[in-house]
């Protein structure tokens, strides 16, 4: 990352706290953008936080911050992630940190999901240049993979990565992805998936966009 590219992180990182509750339970992302908003956190007093990665538990932990089980909360006013690409639909790939099926999960329990990211996340059409990371149960691996050619994918093995649930990612490059909601549920269905990075289903509900003029916000 640039050091600008730093410091729009920063920037909407700073902004998002506006739109976060004081003394609540909030869902929180995984990633670099995620990280600056971690440190900024305390100011918040939250009573607690769920974690979508073993990475940023560890992070709010060490910031003072308790990590409270998903199974232990029963709803969550807000989800706040990052996005490797985001559309004017709200529609979202996630994954790059490889940690979309626990982002996906906490994201699913919350009332609204608030996107925060730089311009350079903002597209036109998603996959087209950041490939679509997949979840898969190690054994599936080939299987999977046969299938997404099919789609007319190329699936590559990120190699030497192992999910937090212990599972291997394929981040599929040259899909013509249309149709975000249709394909999010096709993916699934394919045996042997565990989940895909395609958050449209369940897409944000307020994405805060940081350029070299400021903090711009899009809303559904
Ligand atoms: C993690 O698995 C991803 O879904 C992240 O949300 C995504 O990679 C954004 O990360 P950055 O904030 O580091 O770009």
């Amino acid at each position: 990352d640039t050091n600008q590219q730093n410091l729009l992180k920063q920037a909407v990182a700073q902004a998002a706290l506006a739109h976060l509750p004081k003394g609540g339970v909030i869902g929180v992302g995984t990633g670099s953008t995620v990280n600056f908003l971690i440190d900024l956190l305390p100011q918040l007093k939250l009573a607690g936080a769920v974690a979508s990665s073993k990475a940023t538990e560890d992070r709010l932990k060490a910031v003072g911050i308790e990590v409270v089980e998903l199974n232990q909360v029963g709803s969550l006013d807000v989800y706040i992630d990052g996005a490797d690409e985001i559309d004017r639909h709200l529609h979202m790939i996630k994954g790059g940190g490889g940690a979309l099926t626990r982002e996906k999960i906490v994201a699913s329990v919350a009332k609204r999901f608030i996107c925060i990211a730089d311009e350079s996340k903002w597209v036109e059409q998603l996959g087209r240049a950041f490939p679509l990371p997949i979840e898969v149960i190690p054994m599936a691996r080939s299987a999977v993979g046969r299938k997404l050619v099919t789609l007319g994918g190329s699936p590559a093995y990120r190699q030497g990565f192992v999910t937090d649930n212990g599972n291997l990612i394929l981040d599929v490059h040259n899909l013509n992805i249309l149709n975000a909601i249709a394909l999010e549920s096709e993916l699934n269905d394919i045996a042997g998936v565990v989940c895909n990075g395609l958050f449209a289903k369940q897409g944000a509900d307020l994405a805060l966009l940081a350029g070299p003029n400021g903090v711009r916000e899009v809303s559904r």
